[in-house]
């Protein structure tokens, strides 16, 4: 298959990762030759990584580097039998680029958004062929984290479904179909939930290394919710949050005071070395 990639960033250089080591010709579209290069070297220190780690060989990461191409134009992406949209989470901005791909591509060719929040069916929405759009929804690290929902609008067809899927799991992905409704599966359930735990702290009165031990020991959590949120970001924590609540209007699901004070500090969690945790 032939697969395009637009944008190169965190989840865009990821899921073009996914498609080169799954023997695609993939083609990955960036705004500039500097952010296709910079994608490229994103792309290429991943496998490197996993040359280093004994997790495949130098020669096959330099045929995987092999099966990529870059463009800044859309029309680049013409071929492709599978194009996965990784831009900016912007309603407008999406739309604009799934119209010009609805434009350019072949009639029979997927349309994918990896959108976290947005309505797949207000994208598709864009195109005059809303049967062929649906959502492709990795998760952080792309090549790291095996789900993929796979997201179905009332239009998709089957045959769009069907391929997305079948080409998630020939990649080694463990793809889950679902509806196009506000935060899919995985986060409709664990916003709410990591903010229940947050709102938890102080009802019951722990720290939270012993919230993270509570739920790391009594419900088998593999981390527990403080340091989870740590690892997201308070800020896109925050921000995934308020899309939801916009949406679905539970007061569980808007966030916490907590986590807004903790965001009007800065203290946003790993990476700026202090949330939950000190790092
Ligand atoms: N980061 C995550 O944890 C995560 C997880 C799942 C899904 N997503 C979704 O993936 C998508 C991309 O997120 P990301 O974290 O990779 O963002 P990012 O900021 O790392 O990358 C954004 C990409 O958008 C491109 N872009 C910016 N302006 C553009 C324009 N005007 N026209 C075309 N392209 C433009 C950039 O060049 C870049 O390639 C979003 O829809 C996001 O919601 C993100």
């Amino acid at each position: 298959m032939r697969v395009g990639v637009v944008g190169l960033g965190t989840m865009g250089a990821g899921i073009a990762q996914i498609s080169l080591t799954g023997g695609h010709e993939t083609i990955g579209r960036e705004v500039s030759d500097e952010l296709a290069a910079r994608g490229r070297e994103t792309i290429e220190r991943y496998l490197g990584r996993n040359v280093e780690k004994g997790r495949m060989s130098s020669a096959e990461r330099d045929a995987a580097l092999a099966r990529l191409t870059l463009a800044t134009d859309l029309s680049g992406l013409a071929e492709c039998d599978l194009v996965i949209e990784a831009v900016l989470e912007e309603l407008e901005l999406k739309r604009e680029v799934f119209a010009e791909l609805d434009r350019i591509c072949r009639a029979d060719a997927i349309l994918a958004t990896n959108t976290s929040a947005l309505s797949v069916t207000s994208i598709a929405e864009a195109t005059a062929y809303p049967e062929r759009v649906i959502g492709m929804h990795f998760f952080n690290p792309a090549p790291v984290l095996p789900l993929v929902e796979i997201v179905r609008t009332a239009k998709s067809s089957d045959v769009a479904v069907d391929t997305a899927y079948e080409w998630a799991e020939r990649a080694g992905k463990q793809p889950v179909r679902c509806n196009d409704t506000p935060g899919f599966i995985v986060n409709r359930i664990l916003i709410p939930l990591l903010n229940d735990c947050v709102r938890a702290l102080a009802e019951t009165g722990v720290e939270p290394q012993e919230m993270d031990r509570a739920m790391t020991n009594g419900a088998g959590w593999p981390m527990g919710p403080c340091a989870l949120i740590d690892l997201i970001g308070i800020d896109i924590h925050v921000h995934a949050s308020e899309a939801l609540h916009a949406k679905l209007g539970e007061e569980r699901i808007a966030p916490p005071k907590r986590l807004l004070e903790m965001q009007s500090e800065g203290r946003l969690g790993r990476k700026t070395g202090r949330g939950f945790y000190e790092y």
